[in-house]
């Protein structure tokens, strides 16, 4: 099976994009029977970054985070979406056979606006360069939290909508696969963690930085003594995900039973975090201690990512009458 993801170089990873993608991708490469396809979306990045050398430096972390947190250049191809300009090149294809109206109803488009942002272009027609990633290389599977679910079902349309037109089963129409039960991991607000709403639990943020997010999180002012409601509660939340489904129960009755207070939870949930990514960290220093290595496995990502892409380019050209 064919398998694409991608996630935008807009900040710093944090624990959601780690739950709802990053481990999937990882648990995915395992699987000899996989083709595994994972991209720094840089391009669409720049719908929201406007300094080039923050968006470079962005772009180099995020594959640097990538490799440390278990994605293997041998098991998986790694690139950096702008080196394979061919996406574009298929996005504005693609957005010829794109309605309007399927574009007017996006809710990532919608939420922005509604928030006040001034929406640019390449901020509506988002969907279509997404489809682009994905159908460019023909991904059967693609990996992704649930806010993405909306942008699956933009590409199957829009996949749908080019092969209807040229008359041909040409681009492959792929599914999502979203993991239900760390569906949305919220943010130290309650919010769904967001690198846009600055509420999140960096992966690799320094310790005392981590510390102090992690006391940050919003709770409610039950006494220590006093059983605490463990619906709508962040904290309670957070713990879940990091605790296998077998140790959920015990998890509940901390919060049930009183005794235990939200300063001693979080402290928990610290050395939980901790613990996990502790490897990862490790590789982390050492990467940035080698960023010669992690350039050449975005090279090599590259060629290996533009073999794939040729035929469905060549395709695509000669049924559009192009060239
Ligand atoms: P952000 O909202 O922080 O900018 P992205 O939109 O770049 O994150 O998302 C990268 C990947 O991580 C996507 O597959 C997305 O679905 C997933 N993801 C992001 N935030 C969360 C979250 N809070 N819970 C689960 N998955 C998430
Ligand atoms: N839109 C995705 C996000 O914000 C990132 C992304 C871009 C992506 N292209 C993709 C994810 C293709 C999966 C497949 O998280």
């Amino acid at each position: 099976m064919r398998i694409l993801s991608g996630v935008q170089p807009s900040g710093k990873l944090h624990i959601g994009n780690y739950f709802g993608a990053i481990r999937q991708f990882v648990q995915l490469q395992a699987d000899a029977a996989n083709e595994c396809y994972y991209f720094v979306a840089d391009l669409h990045a720049m719908t929201t970054i406007k300094d080039g050398a923050v968006l470079r430096d962005n772009t180099f972390r995020v594959a640097a985070d990538f490799i440390a947190l278990g994605l293997d250049p041998d098991r998986s191809v790694l690139y950096r979406q702008s080196d394979v300009p061919e996406v574009a090149e298929l996005a504005w294809m693609l957005s010829t056979v794109t309605p309007m109206g399927l574009l007017q109803r996006g809710h990532s488009y919608k939420d922005k606006v509604a928030k006040g942002i001034t929406p640019n272009h390449g901020l509506f027609a988002y969907p279509v360069l997404m489809a682009a990633d994905i159908l460019i290389v023909r991904a059967d599977r693609v990996p992704v939290g649930k806010d993405q679910k909306q942008h699956l079902e933009m590409t199957r349309d829009i996949a749908a909508a080019f092969n209807q037109t040229y008359g041909r089963e040409l681009l492959r129409v792929p599914a999502e696969l979203i993991l239900p039960e760390v569906a949305v991991v919220p943010g130290v607000d309650g919010q769904k963690m967001s690198k846009s709403y600055g509420n999140t639990l960096e992966i690799f943020a320094p310790e005392a930085e981590l510390k102090k997010r992690v006391m940050s999180i919003v709770t409610d002012s039950t006494p220590v003594g006093e059983p605490k409601p463990t619906r709508g509660n962040t904290l309670y939340a957070l713990l879940k995900v990091f605790t296998p489904e077998s140790e959920w129960p015990a998890t509940k009755k901390l919060f049930s039973e009183g005794g235990t207070g939200y300063g001693e939870m979080k402290k928990r949930l610290l050395g939980l975090i901790l613990d996990t990514f502790r490897d990862a960290r490790a590789r982390r220093d050492r990467l940035d201690a080698d960023r010669g290595y992690v350039e050449v496995v975005l090279r090599d990502g590259r060629d290996r990512a533009r073999e794939v892409i040729a035929s469905v380019m060549a395709d695509c050209r000669r049924v559009g009458g192009l060239g």
